[in-house]
């Protein structure tokens, strides 16, 4: 039988699966939530496209195309959907949001008043739009790789920022407490198809004018909105860390 959220102690859960590995936190997950979806950025987080394929052919995945992503990325995605015959459901901002913010602000606003506000319109307000239709969602956040907001992630937690008090939403972080180079090792080994800016010095990937890539031995995080302070960049998509 499908458990409901309702009927899961989810820290009891948390404690039960902090040891295991991520294919076994996102079998449960894929086991026990029949409205759950994978959120892919088009970035190293496909291998939990990947360990999904290989547990079940019934699982979602989405992305938010902010319209801002590389060509790379655009291409990325639809390498995996053709490599996994897959359907990625597209998450698109508003469009009279977006076109207010730019005739007002130009298209490049973030470097000026910082990220928030376009984040807002193009990321964080579409996964809300999309988050209200589930149950839960899983994503490819790990603990390394923003030491100032992301080491405290728990593998499953209750969505503190999307939850509303009608419906509670369930995270699960499977990659949580795997290395970079642990994700790495696995695309490798098992021949994932990847991104292609990787190639190029990139390291985390999010929108084209806000990410680039690192120095050897500079953080990932470091090619994020580079401009602004170093310590707390997220954009919103997982503000429930900054609660951490
Ligand atoms: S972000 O908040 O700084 O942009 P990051 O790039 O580290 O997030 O990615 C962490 C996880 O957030 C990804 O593995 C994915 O689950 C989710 N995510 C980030 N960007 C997107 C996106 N454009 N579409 C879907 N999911 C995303
Ligand atoms: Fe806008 Fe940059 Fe945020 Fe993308 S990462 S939504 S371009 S501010």
């Amino acid at each position: 039988m499908v458990a409901t959220h309702n009927n899961l102690n989810i820290s009891a859960l948390e404690a039960e699966y902090s040891h295991k590995s991520p294919r076994e936190i996102l079998k449960f997950a894929l086991e026990n939530f029949d409205n759950l979806a994978i959120s892919f950025s088009g970035a190293e987080d496909v291998i939990l496209v990947d360990m999904a394929s290989k547990i079940t052919s019934n699982f979602r995945v989405f992305t938010l195309d902010t319209g801002r992503l590389h060509p790379e990325t655009y291409q990325f995605l639809d390498e995996v959907r053709k490599h996994y015959g897959i359907k990625i459901e597209v998450m698109f901002p508003d469009a009279a949001e977006v076109q207010a913010l730019v005739e007002e602000k130009g298209l490049f606003s973030f470097y000026e008043d910082g990220h928030k506000e376009c984040c807002s319109i193009r990321k964080v307000k579409p996964l809300r739009r999309k988050l209200n239709t589930l149950d839960a969602w899983v994503t490819g956040q790990r603990k390394d790789q923003s030491p100032g907001t992301r080491a405290q992630i728990p593998v499953i937690e209750v969505d503190s920022a999307f939850s509303t008090p009608d419906h509670q939403l369930i995270k699960f972080n499977p990659l949580a407490n795997w290395s970079s180079a642990q994700v790495w090792e696995y695309i490798r080994a098992l021949e994932v198809p990847y991104n292609k800016l990787h190639e190029r010095g990139f390291i985390s990937i999010g929108c084209e004018p806000c990410t680039r890539p690192v120095l050897p031995n500079q953080h990932e995080r470091e090619g994020r909105w580079w401009w602004e302070e170093a310590t707390k960049k997220e954009c919103g998509l997982h503000a429930g860390n900054l609660e951490k």
